[in-house]
């Protein structure tokens, strides 16, 4: 493996966690390029299960350099408690293993406000993760942003609150108190400071090394704020164009890009979803899965839709696909793929624009004979039960990519060349 972009395929929560672990061992670097601590990424070792959210998940393993691209926003008091949440479990962030981009983005208290204040509306919820994240991409592209490099000046933050505190204003939000921001984001940047480079200049030394660099995606292709089903996204580009503008290493330094997806779909918070099943959804629920690693909110689950992953496929140049949680499926009598969406008496084979279309879209589906027994304990291809090959043969048919790795469970050893 040299450098690698890995994506979400679907509406975030994939696997993308495990499967980032799973490669790590053939990475050197590993790279968040954006979003922030929305995200979610699961890794169990063993009995030991971690959550991480801004840093990547790299981090478990020893020798490797984590870093936070220039694509990220960065709430520094909720990284700091990442930071001691894995000091506390004998892992240590040190300034050799986690980079900082000086030019990160930082979301303040005022973001999550804002964000808060917006989702408490009774109509036009997003249902986002009240991280801040939409406000704080939000001062980014208006050019009112404060990015890592002007934590090193109070006097910028005290500038920022006083402005936001406008805002509230008007929003009728009550007023954040600039000297205890100012306050606790110095603190932070004390910590964090010695972490804080330029880390655009790291990748491309790492690069003349021959250093091999994973780049660690978050959300998925459907919250993708160019991509997904607008305006029910995230704020950042989460398809595999984000990898690069993200972290400053140029679309030809890529080798190979993967993308993740589950064997079904899940997708949490609002927006329209075509194969949501709830008879699926209660199922998973029921085994305790599709919990949200951030919020804790059930994901809503549905089966595998080829039309939106083929296309996830196209829009990354995913040339290689990892499958994860084929498991969740392992006790139905039928397995489903959509294959096409009906609107108005007409097939389309792509996603429409409008999401009021794509909520009025019936899915056209084929369905395949389930396996009904457990495929945990697999760890060959030719050893899953032939409806289960079937099955695969079929996703990877339909979605336009080969299909390299298969995930089972949870567990780091549950995992398999296809
Ligand atoms: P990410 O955000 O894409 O990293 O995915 P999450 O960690 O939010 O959600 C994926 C969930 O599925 C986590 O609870 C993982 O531990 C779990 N998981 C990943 N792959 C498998 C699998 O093959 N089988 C099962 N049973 N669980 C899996
Ligand atoms: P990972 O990296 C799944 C969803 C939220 C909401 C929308 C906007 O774990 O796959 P935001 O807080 O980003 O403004 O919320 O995006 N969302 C995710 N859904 N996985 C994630 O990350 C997500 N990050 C954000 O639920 O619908
Ligand atoms: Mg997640």
């Amino acid at each position: 493996m040299s450098n690698t972009i890995l994506v979400g395929a679907q509406w975030g929560d994939e696997g993308k966690g495990k499967i980032i672990d799973y490669l790590t061992h053939h990475a050197d670097v590993v790279v968040r390029t954006q979003g922030g601590n929305n995200a979610g990424h699961t890794i169990v070792h063993g009995s030991e299960k971690y959550v991480l959210s801004l840093i990547p998940s790299g981090i478990l393993h020893r020798g490797k350099v984590c870093v936070l691209g220039n694509g990220v926003v960065i709430d520094p008091v909720a990284l700091l408690g990442e930071i001691d949440a894995l000091a506390g479990r004998g892992i240590a962030c040190t300034p050799e293993n986690l980079l900082i981009s000086d030019r990160a983005h930082v979301v303040f208290p005022y973001h999550r406000v804002m964000d808060a204040f917006r989702e408490d509306r009774k109509k036009g919820r997003i249902g986002t993760t009240k991280r801040g994240i939409g406000p704080a991409y939000g001062d980014k592209i208006a050019r009112t942003g404060l990015r890592m490099i002007d934590l090193a000046k109070p006097a910028r933050v005290r500038a920022a609150v006083l402005a936001a505190n406008q805002l509230l204003k008007q929003l009728g939000a009550p007023a954040i108190k600039a000297a205890a921001v100012v306050a606790d984001y110095e603190q932070a940047w004390k910590r964090l400071q010695p972490h804080v480079t330029d880390t655009v200049g790291h990748l491309h030394a790492a690069m003349k090394k021959k250093r091999r660099i994973l780049f660690e995606g978050a959300q998925g292709t459907y919250l993708d704020i160019d991509h997904g089903t607008y305006p029910y996204v995230t704020s950042s580009s989460t398809t595999s164009g984000g990898a690069c503008t993200g972290s400053g290493v140029p679309p030809n330094k890529i080798d190979s890009i993967y993308g993740v997806m589950k064997a079904y779909t899940t997708r949490v918070g609002e927006g329209p979803f075509p194969t949501e099943n709830a008879e699926l959804s209660d199922r998973l629920h029921d085994m305790g899965r599709e919990f949200g690693a951030v919020t804790g909110r059930a994901r809503r689950c549905g089966w595998l839709d080829a039309v939106a992953t083929r296309a996830a496929v196209q829009v990354n140049g995913v040339d290689r696909l990892a499958i994860t949680n084929l498991d969740g499926l392992d006790g139905q009598e039928v397995v489903r793929i959509c294959v096409a969406y009906e609107l108005d008496g007409q097939e389309l084979q792509r996603v429409p624009a409008d999401v009021e279309d794509l909520a009025r879209c019936v899915p056209v589906y084929r369905d395949f004979p389930g396996w009904k027994t457990s495929t945990e304990e697999v760890r060959k291809f030719t050893d899953l039960p032939k409806a289960a090959q079937r099955y695969l043969k079929a996703v990877e048919k339909l979605c336009g990519a080969p299909l390299e790795l298969i995930s089972v469970g949870p567990g780091r050893h549950q995992t398999f060349h296809a």
